[in-house]
């Protein structure tokens, strides 16, 4: 098996996790957690509710959703003819449905992606700086730099990226599709460079014995769960199916049942046995679960000891920037509006459509490791 190469803090190019709190402005996470939308009452949600109802309808738009956003604004959704989805399902359904209009509830990726696919569409975001802590980590003069250093290898970028470094990359992919990816190239004997999350990008590796070189990013949401926690917290519920989203840390990969895509996840806890499960994402994704599976429980994996003083609740801020009322705003002022260069779009076009043409080509392989049942299917 070839011995692959880590890209880390040895590199000569400077590692970010994400751009920190001391950046001002709206790239700062402590301003995306001031920008929370407040909580609404009873009557406030339901005057939204229908607002946003008439106004879809109006407008031929229709709300492309991420299972992390609030619950209310995934019930309108689908209530609407619109759907709740991962990543990958958004972007085609974004680019499928006959709509003129799409009203994105994600973060800034997603609307980049429906726009990147659809640019006769108008698409809207509720928060335009609604980001991800990949996204930012990875800016683009960096990622340049690391392409020009390694032009032997195959530029592989995950969908939490800027349009700009899509449109530098040969491969786009997400959590859905990566595994299948990525050891059909290896497959071909390309090397690969790899960004930006480095858990994703080590468990890739680990599964398909590719040699990546690996950006050293990280989501700041699932980096948080804790290995030590996660193990104590399974003892007490033996039972219990552990289901791990492969952005996070190698150890809670490790204690996993399953490691999947969110929408594995969900067809996990429809399909299984199992009355129990303990999940390892943002827990917007637990409205989905009970919804579709009301008999079983669902309890969210453990970010913190037991002496910390401060504990993390596994909610994207990003993502939670998303509410009744900006959607509203978009509808209602045409706010939120996605433009992107049209030689950006068009260069990232071609490694989005790429990886919508495999996976639609090669449904059996995408079956066999999108749910992260399959170790190691590309071990010589
Ligand atoms: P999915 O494609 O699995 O929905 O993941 C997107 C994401 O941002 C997870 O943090
Ligand atoms: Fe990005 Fe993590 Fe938020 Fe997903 S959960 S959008 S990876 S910061």
């Amino acid at each position: 098996m070839i011995n692959p190469t880590l890209f880390s803090m040895n590199s000569p190019l400077k590692s970010y996790e994400f751009l920190l709190p001391t950046v001002s402005g709206p790239t700062c996470i402590a301003n995306a957690w001031a920008k929370i939308p407040t909580a609404l009452n009873h009557f406030e949600k339901s005057a939204y509710t229908e607002k946003v109802r008439a106004h879809l309808q109006q407008r031929d738009a229709v709300i492309v959703a991420h299972y992390y956003v609030d619950s209310d604004i995934q019930d309108l959704a689908l209530e609407t003819g619109g759907c709740v989805a991962d990543s990958l399902e958004m972007a085609r359904f974004g680019r499928d449905h006959p709509a003129q209009e799409l009203i994105v509830a994600g973060v800034r990726f997603m609307g980049e992606t429906a726009k990147i696919l659809s640019p006769q569409k108008r698409v809207y975001m509720p928060d335009l700086e609604a980001n991800c802590s990949l996204d930012l980590g990875c800016p683009i003069a960096d990622f340049n730099q690391l392409c020009e250093a390694h032009p032997e290898r195959t530029i592989v970028v995950y969908a939490n990226t800027s349009a700009a470094v899509k449109a530098r990359a040969d491969w786009m992919v997400t959590s859905s599709c990566a595994l299948a990816i990525v050891h059909q190239l290896h497959q071909e004997g390309k090397k690969i460079l790899w960004a930006p999350d480095r858990h994703l990008g080590r468990y890739i590796q680990d599964q398909t014995g590719a040699d990546m070189l690996l950006w050293d990013g990280a989501c700041i949401v699932h980096d948080e769960f804790k290995a030590l926690e996660l193990d104590a917290l399974r003892k007490k519920h033996p039972f219990a199916q552990v289901l791990a989203h492969p952005e996070s840390p190698a150890d809670i990969v490790a204690l996993a049942d399953m490691v999947g895509s969110t929408a594995a996840m969900i067809k996990t806890v429809t399909q299984s046995s199992a009355k129990e499960f303990i999940i390892a994402t943002d827990q917007g994704i637990l409205h989905q679960m009970r919804q579709l599976a009301p008999n079983k429980v669902f309890i969210p994996a453990p970010t913190s000891g037991q002496s910390a003083t401060c504990k993390s609740c596994a909610n994207c801020p990003w993502m939670a920037m998303n509410g009744l009322a900006n959607i509203c705003n978009c509808l209602e002022n045409q706010s939120g509006e996605i433009f992107i260069e049209e030689s950006i779009r068009s260069k990232a076009h071609f490694c989005i459509d790429r990886m919508l043409t495999f996976t639609q080509n090669h449904s059996e392989l995408l079956a066999q490791t999108q749910h992260g049942f399959v170790k190691n299917i590309g071990a010589a």
